[in-house]
């Protein structure tokens, strides 16, 4: 009957607030999609956190989730569910675009960034050791399989969004073996590539020029290993007005999950102050991936327009004084 279902994980904090501006904006875009809550609590499982396997068997049905902030548990035996989804459904490329908004004033105008991040493995594997009191050991893993995958995406998406030029973000230079294989892994997937350049960069260099002036990568693809990705992504975010305004995809072969790039943010949750615009802008990615672009286009121009409108329109991370409700209306209002 035309409709699509789609996985909704609403998330902790702010997470049902934000979900509840995306449900309204789009019952009144009358896009064609049908939520599906699920939980996602974690389960011990003999002392391993486990998915509830109704959310896993709801994500595998509709290949597509869209998904509010996880807080991440502390102490042993507590891996992040964030983290869990990631690798759960081998989501292995994380592509975090980064664009200033015209009308919301930053210190950087124009910015046009986009990373791809490795999402499976790095210093994210989860492995770590205490040798002797005292002495800890965390492994960052690297494996040229998931190194390759992450890659090739990388040029795959260069070449669609006519960015033709991949830079890959390390830091070989000391990770000689680590970074070295990353980094040599791309050059072997380059070969596919003749219409693509491929440049390299050390992360710390890339930090400076990146805060420095953004333009300098408006038209380059960066891939870099996980906890990199997870920085910089940070750093571009704060380029544009911070996390409120930043999404991102995890896409996998089959599974694709979209989220926004910032947390369940306890602070301000259940108060109806927070930003929804990084889980809307993730909702567009995810429009567009299951190739409804025109309410993607028609429901980014609404909210792109609101922040533009003036701080009445935007939240207090924007230095407006809107509640969240105010300024989904004010997104319903010009769609
Ligand atoms: C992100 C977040 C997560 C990460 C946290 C919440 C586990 O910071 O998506 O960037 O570190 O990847
Ligand atoms: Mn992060």
């Amino acid at each position: 009957n035309g409709t699509y279902t789609v996985t909704l994980i609403e998330g902790d904090g702010i997470g049902p607030e934000i979900a509840d501006a995306v449900k309204d904006i789009y019952a009144a875009a009358e896009v064609p999609i049908e939520w599906e809550p699920v939980d996602v609590t974690p389960l011990l499982i003999d002392g391993k956190t486990t998915l509830p396997q109704p959310a896993v068997d709801s994500v595998n049905r509709n290949k597509v989730a869209l998904k509010g902030p996880l807080a991440t548990p502390v102490g042993k035996g507590h891996t992040s569910m964030n983290l869990t989804l990631r690798r759960t459904f081998n989501l292995f490329a994380n592509v975090r675009p980064c664009k200033s908004i015209v009308g919301y004033e930053t210190p950087y105008e124009n910015v046009d960034t986009v990373l791809i991040r490795e999402n499976t493995e790095g210093e994210y594997s989860g492995i770590e050791h205490t040798i002797v009191p005292g002495v800890v050991q965390s492994i960052k893993l690297i494996t040229k399989p998931a190194s390759e995958k992450v890659i090739r995406y990388a040029f795959e998406y260069a070449k669609s969004v006519g960015k033709p030029h991949v830079l890959v973000v390390h830091k070989a230079s000391i990770m000689k073996l680590s970074d070295g294989l990353f980094v040599n892994t791309a050059k072997e997937v380059a070969k596919e590539y003749p219409d693509v350049s491929l440049d390299f960069e050390l992360l710390d260099n890339t930090s400076l020029k990146l805060t420095a002036d953004p333009n300098q990568y408006k038209n380059i693809v960066m891939v870099m290993p996980n906890l990199y990705g997870d920085i910089m992504s940070d750093l571009s975010s704060g380029l544009i007005g911070g996390l409120g305004l930043t999404p991102s995809g995890n896409m996998g072969n089959v599974v694709s999950i979209f989220e926004a790039v910032h947390g369940s943010a306890p602070d301000i949750a259940g108060k109806g102050l927070a930003n929804p615009t990084a889980l809307l802008l993730s909702s567009c990615m995810m429009l567009r991936h299951m190739s409804l672009n025109n309410y993607a286009d028609k429901i980014e121009g609404a909210v792109l327009k609101t922040i533009a409108s003036g701080p009445e329109n935007r939240t207090g991370d924007l230095k407006g004084t809107a509640s969240t409700k105010h300024f989904a209306s004010q997104v319903i209002a010009n769609l």
